[in-house]
């Protein structure tokens, strides 16, 4: 499987991390030494997930030089989505035209988009389907308690899109990927309310359970714990060392983590990727605009290595490795 187009899509409106000192008890210097963030995108009034999506799907079909009446099967990971039912991708799939395909949603948090690819990859290499929308796309502005500091400074809202095919030789595209779950560690980053548990209510909304809450320092500690296991994964799977990776496009969360495991595995900084400090951490969204990125800044040169990671609410994570 390769990747035939990228795109991606950020709103107009910028919040700094100025604009946030305003609003709850931080400074810019706290945000952009702890995180690397310096500001993130906010959807207008009356923008959707949906639409967010469909923009950046738009700029990767165009490259891609497909139709989306074309697509086969749309994916869009993502723990925002419209409304609870029906699915972001049948919205989706409704508003580009997309007749023939089948579409859902994923939800694996900031991983969405890796185990979108991953799930991606198998209907392309069984041969059951030719062409695969994959879309992470968050509006988490909405899901963020904006009193929290814990939380409101680090999330942003965006898009981004891949359109994935059959390879055109067997040595490019997706080499492998390894994902991974641990539902123990839900409690550590989760949005209680509007589920099952605790339907939405009253009591809900005035508690502000609908809302993310995080225990920041846990997902730290997992995830430079299981970051550089998981890369590890994939080097040995590949027979390759930490030297032959050409880039690296991460999830971006804190330069913080990405620092501490690149530097575990022994590949410079230089060689990611990094677009945290103008959009902050888009969940599902960051990696397929990562991509989309260094490969429309033309960084992504044929036969070049790239190693993925990304890691998110669950916790799940993984990483992959594509000859471009
Ligand atoms: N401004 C100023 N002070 C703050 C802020 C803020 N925005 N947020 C927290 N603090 C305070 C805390 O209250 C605490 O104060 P205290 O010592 O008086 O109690 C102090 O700063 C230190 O807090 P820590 O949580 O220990 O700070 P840390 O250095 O761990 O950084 C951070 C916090 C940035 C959240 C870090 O833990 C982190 O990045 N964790 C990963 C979380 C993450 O990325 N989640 C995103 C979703 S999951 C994913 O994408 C992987």
């Amino acid at each position: 499987m390769q990747i035939l187009g990228t795109g991606s899509y950020a709103p107009e409106r910028i919040l700094t991390n100025h604009d946030l000192e305003k609003m709850v008890a931080t400074s810019d210097s706290w945000i952009r030494e702890r995180t690397g963030i310096r500001e993130r995108r906010i959807a207008a009034d009356g923008e959707l997930t949906s639409d967010m999506a469909v923009a950046a799907a738009l700029k990767a079909l165009e490259m891609a030089d497909t139709d989306p009446a074309d697509l086969d099967i749309i994916i869009v990971a993502t723990i925002s989505p419209d409304m609870p039912m029906p699915s972001c991708a049948m919205i989706v799939q409704a508003k580009l035209g997309a007749t023939k395909a089948f579409a859902f949603d994923l939800s694996a948090a900031c991983a969405g988009s890796l185990y979108g690819m991953t799930i991606a990859e198998q209907f392309i290499r069984s041969g059951s389907a030719k062409r695969i929308l994959v879309i992470g796309a968050e509006l988490l502005s909405r899901l963020v308690d904006w009193t929290d500091r814990n939380t409101s400074v680090l999330f942003g809202d965006a898009a981004g899109a891949l359109v994935l095919g059959p390879s055109a030789s067997p040595d490019r595209g997706l080499l492998s990927a390894h994902l991974h779950s641990d539902g123990t560690m839900a409690p550590v980053l989760c949005i209680r309310g509007g589920g099952s548990q605790f339907p939405q209510s009253e009591s809900v909304l005035q508690s502000g359970m609908h809302k993310i809450a995080m225990n920041g320092r846990e997902v730290y500690k997992f995830a430079v714990r299981v970051l550089p296991e998981a890369l590890a994964e994939a080097l040995s799977a590949n027979g390759v060392t930490a030297a032959d990776i050409d880039h690296v496009v991460s999830h971006q969360a804190n330069v913080r983590i990405m620092e501490s495991v690149l530097g575990r595995v022994g590949i410079p900084m230089e060689r990611c990727w990094i677009n945290l400090d103008r959009y902050g951490n888009t969940s599902s969204a960051s990696l397929p605009i990562s991509l989309d990125e260094a490969n429309r800044a033309g960084r992504l040169k044929p036969g070049d290595l790239i190693a993925m990671m990304a890691i998110g609410a669950g916790m799940t994570w993984g990483s992959a490795l594509m000859r471009w």
